[in-house]
């Protein structure tokens, strides 16, 4: 006999003390079963808030691991341990370089100030908290630099070169990318941020060509992007920002204003039916994000009420304590 899926998880929810948590990027029939959604900041601050022991977390690793640093009191559980790519370009050992790359170009480690977008393994943002460095989200990235910046000291931004880039140059400030190939070296005593060389693939598809053929086509669209982006598509659009503010600009337009968005296709596909456009000739799906289905949020349920929990989230102690170091600076800062 097949399981009616939906049922099974409202039964579930309604019998366990857990709280299902799923970010925007979700597929639709998982995101309409969470009790909290949200950008990923949206999801770190209101899973430490909730009151249920048990959190089942819909979205890749990283957020996850994000709760259980926040909240170590708290069980964890992935339907799927899905890995953001991005976040997987970067372990502590390519943070230790990065920092002896600036430090071997004549930079004092006491001068460096890392911060870490949230899309990155709790290790790193262990190793950024001992540092006296912080998280950021791509909805607070602007305020974490610029308290980063009250420091005097050089800012080291990891994995997200775009990310990086593209608040720099909207606070007027110098950056180049460690390692970025064809365009010399980064020298970091010329560059007030430093960015590693980590993107998004999925936000690398949107390309100038897209933009072009929108805005030949509907000369009067607006093109709207998130950060993380290739700087040069955040310059030709309308409007950049995190998957927060982006709903925001949508909602805001009037109904009959065409906007073409270059984000992930779930995303834009809930945001709104009329005069919405997918920014790509391609869809934009992240692959790890779509990898959790109805199936898998039941089976993890399911293991809760048998007592034989899976995919649970741990964290050892000592990253922990310095990952949430940077975590709370974080959401220390509005
Ligand atoms: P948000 O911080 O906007 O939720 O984005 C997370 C992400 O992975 C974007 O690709
Ligand atoms: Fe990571 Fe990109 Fe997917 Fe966001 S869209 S979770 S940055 S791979």
């Amino acid at each position: 006999m097949s399981i009616d899926y939906k049922a099974e998880i409202e039964r579930l929810k309604q019998t366990l003390d857990v709280t299902v948590v799923a970010h925007y990027y979700q597929r639709d029939e998982v995101f309409e079963m969470a009790d909290i959604t949200g950008d990923s900041l949206e999801l770190a601050r209101r899973s430490k808030a909730d009151k249920n022991p048990w959190v089942v977390f819909c979205g890749v690793g990283f957020m996850g691991q994000s709760v259980k640093v926040i909240a170590p009191e708290k069980r964890v559980l992935m339907p799927k341990i899905a890995c953001c790519a991005m976040a997987r370009m970067i372990d502590g050992s390519y943070f230790d370089d990065s920092v002896n790359y600036m430090v071997e170009r004549g930079i004092a480690k006491e001068d460096i100030l890392p911060i870490t977008y949230i899309n990155s393994d709790a290790t790193v943002k262990a190793k950024v908290g001992e540092m006296g460095g912080y998280v950021c989200t791509s909805s607070n990235a602007f305020n974490i630099i610029s308290k980063g910046l009250e420091t005097g000291k050089k800012i080291l931004f990891v994995p997200d070169r775009c990310l990086g880039q593209n608040f720099a140059i909207q606070m007027g400030l110098k950056s180049c990318v460690i390692g970025e190939e064809g365009k010399g070296e980064c020298d970091p005593k010329e560059a007030d941020v430093i960015c590693f060389n980590g993107f998004c693939s999925v936000h690398q598809l949107f390309t100038l060509d897209d933009i072009e053929f929108y805005r030949n086509k509907y000369p009067d669209i607006k093109i709207a992007v998130h950060p993380e982006c290739d700087p040069k598509i955040v310059a030709a659009a309308d409007f950049s920002g995190s998957t927060s503010q982006l709903i925001k600009y949508v909602a805001d337009l009037d109904p009959e204003q065409k906007v073409a968005i270059g984000t992930e296709y779930n995303l834009v596909n809930r945001m709104r039916q009329k005069n919405t456009y997918v920014l790509s000739s391609t869809k934009p799906e992240c692959p790890t994000m779509n990898e959790t289905t109805l199936e898998d949020l039941y089976n993890t349920l399911k293991s809760i009420e048998d007592g034989k929990p899976i995919n649970e989230v741990l964290v050892d102690e000592h990253t922990v304590k310095y990952a949430n170091l940077a975590l709370e600076r974080m959401l220390a800062i509005k």
